[in-house]
């Protein structure tokens, strides 16, 4: 059965654009997890702009399933988590000017830092997983730096699904396919995530060894809508009543 972690930063980032205590992503997991997920993702990055350190303690003590922090490499990041001790890391490139997490992480260039790390991870019985391209040598890397799984990013892939780009959509699946082969010939999880929304999530769906999708932003987009709604509604009643 695949599994859902639903990436709860996207909510934070609407707290943090009012810097007060609403809507808390803590809250936002809850809900999350009552709704069905398998796993919650946040990710501590180093500007905190969005999820602080005060959000990963608190989801360590409330979430049921699992907690994935995703992470960057830095020093101080790297012991945050291995002191709050979430189920998963994943681990993720960060530029402080990007967006959202651009590209994979380049696990040869990182490789000693991320097998020292991996190792400490372990030893605090932290599951490890590399945000990674669809990419032989990333994977046979993150496989040699100790592992226990790839996240592929999907971001291109999604992109080319929304823009109707056949042609490089088709590479990129095919691509994914590749990539997901030699991760399970390596005995790697395989998750996969970024970009991902109700649609371009279906073709992968036919995909057996794929374990985890991890998704945000097209659900806390769909959200507002589904909830638009119902909390318009509860201002005119007070207002009108
Ligand atoms: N997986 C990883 C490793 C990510 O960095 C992100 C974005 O924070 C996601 C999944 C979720 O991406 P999105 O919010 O675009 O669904």
């Amino acid at each position: 059965m695949k599994k859902l972690g639903v990436n709860i930063d996207h909510i934070a980032t609407l707290r943090q654009a009012r810097k007060g205590n609403f809507p808390d992503p803590v809250i936002a997991a809850g809900i999350c997890e009552l709704a069905g997920c398998d796993s919650i993702v946040c990710h501590l990055r180093e500007d905190r702009r969005h999820i602080q350190e005060r959000d990963v303690r608190i989801l360590k003590e409330t979430v049921r399933k699992k907690l994935n922090l995703e992470m960057s490499l830095s020093k101080d990041i790297i012991e945050i988590a291995l002191n709050i001790k979430p189920h998963q890391v994943t681990i993720v490139p960060e530029k402080r000017e990007e967006l959202t997490t651009e590209g994979g992480l380049n696990v040869e260039n990182n490789f000693k830092k991320l097998q020292q790390s991996i190792k400490s991870f372990h030893n605090n019985n932290i599951v490890v997983s590399i945000f990674i391209e669809p990419d032989i040598e990333h994977i046979e890397k993150s496989r040699q730096a100790g592992a226990d799984a790839i996240e592929i990013h999907t971001g291109k892939y999604a992109n080319y699904y929304e823009k109707g780009a056949e042609k490089e959509f088709n590479e990129e699946l095919s691509k994914i396919e590749k990539s997901i082969e030699y991760a399970k010939s390596l005995n790697l999880k395989i998750h996969c995530g970024h970009g991902l929304d109700y649609q371009s999530i279906i073709p992968l769906l036919n995909f057996q060894d794929i374990e985890e999708f991890n998704i945000g932003y097209s659900i806390i987009c769909s959200a507002i809508f589904t909830g638009l709604y119902n909390a318009v509604q509860e201002m005119v009643n007070i207002i009108k009543k």
